[in-house]
Order: structure tokens, then sequence, then C-alpha cells
């Protein structure tokens, strides 16, 4: 992280605990369309120009450490699969033999040397080439060559694994610039997996994910948990380009609720613990990196009014009982705050679909929330929205690189 940008982050967090106004140079938000959160078109919008285009985390390297090891990724009707091959890269592929289409694994993770279809065994090797067919007399003109499992783009961020099934997207760190460089001097390399908490809830993937763009419920919901820790007056929300932010709210305490008690690690830049530093990155991830470690939030679609909410937990390398035991009690305490929010969102999606609720009002701490519904509709192309459920393109201009 350059100092500039470190001394920008200190003096914008100033800025707004001295703010005492609604800022003159920013824009009204405009109510944005519950409609969004629960019509079936513009959830059919959503997944065909947005999920299937967009850069989506899918897992990490932690999860896939030796060749053979894969992780099955399975959101808005797609299977696929990510694997490590035998030369140590990994890979996506769609999980559908080229034979009749049979799924080929079946298990959400776990360790193959190839992948055998259990339909009628065509075998594929871990670089997705077709690679042996029971009975091959029987067809004409196979070639095995020209039959490989589909391959899906994958790349890798320090660690993080991220698929795109639209073929001609840019690169993945093109899409991240503006929120990686944010995080520089985080070692994230130094992380693994150490748990995941998948959540179904009874709302649009929005609301969900809406509730972890901002900090104006904490004082209410999270009196008792998060409150005491977090100054919410100085939470600073600085829009980044392609839908992303990043979020810094000074500490009250120098801990978080879920840090209390716990040895820090010595090596860390003193903006990360004077500071919850925290990444939304387009379209449904949350972060907020603590030196202790941090949970990668995702927000999944399932249908208008239904969603998967997954915590990935991520920690350092190391594997004792007193690791164990802290992430054990790490789970806890996600859990615990998580329910804190839970019981809210199946009211505000009734509230929406209900029609009493045209439209959901934000506050100026709010502005993310507008910002990556601006970016939804900028991916899914503005002329393709009917226009009762588009927003109006308001903040653009306050968005940085
Ligand atoms: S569908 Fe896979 S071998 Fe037949
Ligand atoms: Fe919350």
């Amino acid at each position: 992280m350059p100092n500039e940008t470190t001394t920008l982050m200190y003096e914008q967090v100033a800025r707004e605990v001295a703010r005492t106004a609604y800022p003159e140079s920013f824009p009204t938000l405009p109510r944005v369309p519950s409609a969004r959160y629960y019509d079936q078109q513009f959830y059919d919008l959503e997944i065909e120009h947005m999920w299937r285009k967009s850069w989506i985390y899918a897992a990490h390297v932690s999860e896939v450490p030796e060749p053979g090891n894969y992780k099955l990724f399975e959101h808005f009707d797609r299977s696929i699969i990510i694997s490590r091959g035998l030369d140590g890269e990994v890979r996506a592929f769609h999980n559908v033999c080229r034979h009749r289409g049979a799924a080929l694994l079946t298990e959400q993770k776990g360790s193959v040397r190839r992948f055998v279809c259990p339909y009628h065994a065509w075998g594929y090797g871990l670089d997705g080439k077709l690679v042996s067919v029971p009975e091959a007399h029987n067809f004409s003109c196979l070639e095995k060559a020209e039959n490989p499992l589909t391959a899906v783009r994958c790349e890798i961020w320090r660690g993080f694994i991220f698929i795109n099934l639209d073929k001609g997207a840019e690169p993945l760190a093109d899409f991240l610039a503006p929120t990686t460089r944010q995080v520089a001097d985080f070692p994230l390399e130094d992380m693994v997996v150490k748990d995941t908490i998948l959540v179904e809830v009874d709302c649009n993937w929005k609301t969900a994910y809406d509730n972890f763009l901002e900090i104006y419920h904490v004082n209410t919901v999270h009196s008792k948990s998060l409150a005491p820790y977090l100054d919410s007056k100085s939470f600073t929300v600085s829009l980044l380009k392609n839908g992303h932010a990043r979020f810094a709210t000074r500490k009250k305490v120098g801990k978080t609720f879920f840090s209390d008690g716990v040895e820090e690690p010595e090596a860390f830049t003193a903006r990360f613990k004077e500071h919850t530093v925290a990444l939304p990155f387009f379209p449904n991830g949350f972060t907020a990196l603590d030196p202790i470690g941090f949970t990668w939030q995702l927000f999944w679609p399932a249908g208008p009014g239904k969603a998967i909410m997954q915590a990935v937990m991520m920690g350092w390398k190391k594997d004792d009982d007193e690791d164990r035991a802290f992430w054990a009690q790490m789970r806890e305490s996600q859990i615990s705050v998580l329910n804190e929010d839970l019981f809210l969102f199946s009211s505000i999606q009734r509230s929406m679909s209900s029609g009493e609720l045209p439209g959901i009002l934000l506050g100026f701490q709010e502005q993310q929330i507008y910002w990556y519904n601006e970016e939804i509709d900028r991916r899914i192309g503005i002329e393709n929205i009917p226009e009762h459920l588009r927003i109006q393109q308001v903040l653009a201009g306050h968005a940085g690189d």
C-alpha cells in the first residue's frame, strides 16, 4: 500500500467523524425499486448478464492443495469442477460429460486421479482431456482429442480462485484492481480456509448482501456484540470502480468483537489494528479484514426470494489444538452475530414483494448498496432493463480507482 493511500484513509476517516450534515457535493440517492429484489424478470436478467459474465469467487487454493484435489462450485444452475492438475495448475471445467451430459462428480469435494463418468465410464485426465472410452469401436469417428471437458476461465488472486463463464471477460487482475490495491499490505498469501458456514435464507441475495454493506444497523441490531467495538460515526465509504468499495471504521478499543481476548500477530500495518478495513467486492462479496483472520462473506442467488449465504473463515497457516479450538470458538461467535441479523431478512423480503414499499431509501453511509446496484444495471445493459426496474446512474463521478 503506497503511503499516500494510507494517509488518505486516515484523512477520510477524520473527515467523516467531523461531518455533521449530508455532504453538499453528494447526490440524493433515488429510491431503489423493490421489484429488483423479487421480480422474476430482473432475477433472470441478473443471472444471464451478470452472474454468468462476472468474475466470481469460487474456492481458495488451500482447498485444493494437492494434484487431484477438487471442489465443486454449484450456483445459478451450473456445476463447475475446480481442480488441481498433475502439473500443479488449478483449472475449472464444466461438470458435464461430453458423451451424454452426466455430471462427472457429485461429491462436493474430494481427490481423484481421473474424472470418470458414473454413467458409461468415459475417463478424463485432470487436464480435461478425454483419455478413455469403453467400447470405443461402437462410435463412428469419435476423436478423443476433439472431446475434452469444457474449460471455464479460472484465475487466481493471492490464493483466491475466481471463475468467469464469459470467455471474453477482462482479466481478473484488471477487474479486481481497484479493490486489491487497497490491501497490498495485508499478508493474504499466508492464509488458509479454516471453516465454512452455509445458511439458506428466505430473501433475495441482495436483501442479505445489503445488510453487510452498512454499519447503520450495528448500534441497534448488534448493540451488545459489535457496537461496543466500533465507532460507527467514523464509518467511511470509498466507492471504487467496477462496483467495488472500501470501508474503514475506527475501532473503539483497538479490538473487534471477534479479536477481543486474542493475541494478534505482531507484523501488521497500524491501520489494520486501528481500523476495521472492509472490502465489498462486486458482485456478491464482503470481508472485514482483521489481523486475527477474517470471514469472506458471499451471497448467492437461489431464486428471486431465496439465497445462500456462505461465510468462509480465513486464518493463518497453523494447525494445532490451540488453533482448532480458536476457530471452533470463532464459528460460534460468527453464528451468534449472524443470528442477530437473520431474523430481519424475511420480513424485509415480504414488505418489498407485498408492494407496500415501492422502493428502498438509502442514506449517505448506505451508498455502497446503491453503487453496486448501479453496476448491476451497467452489466445487464441499461437498455435491457424495463424502466420500472432500472435505477438512475448517479454515482459514477464519486468513485475512485
Ligand atoms: S454420459 Fe458420461 S459416459 Fe455416458
Ligand atoms: Fe449485521
